[in-house]
């Protein structure tokens, strides 16, 4: 079992907790993430890694109440524990001496981009974070985003805070040339940052969301077409070249558990 050392709420319905798994915590990088279960009848669901701390033995996840199996963990209080907590999993974001480097953000992954934008910078890149959410009330971490880049803009889909939409960052990209560019959050986000750096040829990662079951490669629930090339994500990814990805069939499979989704929450019983 792995005890829940902190709860904080950051958003409506975006919960963060430490864990306390030391083995993962010993080997987990950014860009990795752990499949979980909270109860012997529940569902495994990845979720990534937002911080780890070998000292302590914790590991960070945040995560949004978007179904049942997230509201059950959500559901979770200090000192309760989740049955299963597996990982490292996934290969870690490359991090490299790039130069300068754009990092963009949304949602309930400010976290997970929190943690690759401290190791950017511990490398030597200067960090360019842009940082969005659907409205001012769920825009998370956004001073520690600030203390660890060295430029941070805030976007927001309804203009609540900061830019509205994500066309500005055409601006951005027109008045700097940036080494590389990473994101991660939605994936029609992705998609947008993807198609939006293409033009100037800047490389860019992305940290894909297909749905996942095993996280090991044997399954293939997690498949996605990179180039003429089929990926499973659990473990040649989840980070890709955005510029390769068929973001349309990801998009299409995520989609395509919706009804049972739905039917799973209707008939959830709160525990
Ligand atoms: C590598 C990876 C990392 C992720 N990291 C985070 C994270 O840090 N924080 C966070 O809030 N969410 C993250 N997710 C999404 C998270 O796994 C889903 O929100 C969760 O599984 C939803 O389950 P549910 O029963 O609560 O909701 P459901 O109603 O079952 O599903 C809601 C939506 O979540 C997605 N989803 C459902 N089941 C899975 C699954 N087994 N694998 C992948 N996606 C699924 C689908 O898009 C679905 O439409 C990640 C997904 C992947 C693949
Ligand atoms: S989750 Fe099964 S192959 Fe990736």
């Amino acid at each position: 079992m792995y005890g829940i050392v902190r709860k904080e709420k950051l958003a409506p319905n975006v919960k963060l907790f430490d864990v306390s798994a030391p083995a993962v915590a010993a080997k987990s990088r950014p860009g990795q993430f752990v499949i979980l279960r909270v109860h012997e009848r529940g569902e495994r669901f990845p979720i990534t890694i937002a911080d780890a701390d070998p000292e302590k033995g914790t590991v960070a996840i945040i995560f949004a109440e978007v179904g049942k199996s997230s509201k059950q963990l959500g559901r979770l209080d200090e000192g309760d524990a989740i049955l299963n907590f597996s990982g490292p999993l996934g290969n870690a974001t490359k991090i490299e001496r790039y130069g300068d480097v754009l990092c963009v953000g949304g949602g309930v992954m400010a976290g997970a981009l929190l943690y690759q934008v401290k190791a950017l910078r511990k490398a030597g890149n200067k960090i360019t974070t842009i940082i969005g959410a659907r409205s001012k009330e769920h825009l998370i971490l956004l001073d520690e985003l600030r203390e660890n880049s060295d430029e941070l803009h805030v976007a927001t889909d309804d203009g609540s805070e900061g830019f509205e939409g994500l066309e500005f960052l055409s601006d951005i990209l027109e008045s700097k040339r940036f080494a590389h560019v990473i994101t991660i959050g939605p994936t029609s986000m992705q998609m947008a940052v993807s198609e939006m750096t293409r033009p100037y040829g800047t490389p860019t990662t992305v940290n894909l969301f297909p749905i996942m079951v095993d996280g090991t490669g044997m399954c293939g629930a997690c498949r996605v077409s990179v180039g003429e090339e089929t990926k499973f994500a659990c473990v040649h990814g989840p980070d890709f070249d955005g510029h390769r990805v068929n973001f349309e069939e990801l998009i299409s499979r995520m989609r395509f558990y919706n009804p049972n989704e739905k039917i799973a929450m209707v008939l959830f019983d709160g525990r």
